[in-house]
């Protein structure tokens, strides 16, 4: 059993959809959710979930680095060999990346390489994109801007607010990041530098 961390700042859930899903194939576990904001409603839904949850303030810590180790920390003792982030606000350092080479994946709503960053939606809707749409990626140093295992597509429509399109956007995410996960922890889909090669290709969700 692949045992994983999710990291989530927000709402969480995505973090609700990786653990009911993993729940009910078992390629996966989600060991334990790692919050960084003490009122973060994702903390509820752990509770719920009956997922252990760890959360401490950036502030308790001398600076980013520390942080970042002491997350790592956290991983190793709940025995984590993967990590996913989900709503995650802020920017993992490098002892995270040294402890987890290739080994975390984000979730963006907006096709990357556009509108990267935390305000993808509104970014890609004040653009005018008539396509918004979610892309999965291996986590490097920058800011959205790893290998990209998976995108799809979700068409703007006539009428939309913000709030309808992220709901589509949601949608798409919820069925589409855990199976990216568990197609990655399978070797199902691997890197070739930074270009995703999949054995046989996860097929896009419909959105509208
Ligand atoms: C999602 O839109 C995800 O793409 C982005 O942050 C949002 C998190 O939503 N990285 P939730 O907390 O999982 O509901």
């Amino acid at each position: 059993m692949k045992r994983i961390a999710v990291l989530a700042s927000g709402s969480g859930s995505n973090f609700q959809a990786l653990t009911e899903y993993f729940r009910q194939t078992a390629a996966a576990e989600v060991a334990v959710l790692i919050c960084n904001t003490a009122d973060a409603p994702c903390l509820d839904r752990a509770a719920q979930l009956g997922v252990t949850c760890v959360c401490r303030s950036p502030k308790e810590f001398a600076g980013r680095a520390a942080y970042d180790t002491w997350i790592a920390d956290v991983c190793r003792a709940h025995d984590v060999g993967f990590v996913v982030l989900a709503g995650y606000m802020r920017i993992l350092g490098e002892p995270m990346l040294a402890a987890f080479p290739n080994r975390i994946l984000n979730i963006h709503p907006a096709l990357l390489p556009s509108f990267p960053g935390c305000r993808g939606v509104e970014d890609a809707v004040a653009y005018g994109v008539r396509v918004a749409g979610i892309t999965i990626h291996v986590v490097d140093a920058g800011v959205d801007t790893g290998p990209i295992l998976y995108q799809c597509p979700v068409p703007v429509l006539t009428g939309d607010s913000l709030e309808t399109l992220r709901r589509r956007i949601a949608f798409v995410e919820h069925q589409a990041y855990p199976r990216v996960v568990e197609a990655y922890l399978d070797g199902r889909v691997t890197l070739q530098g930074r270009r995703a090669v999949w054995k046989e290709e996860l097929p896009w969700v419909n959105g509208s």
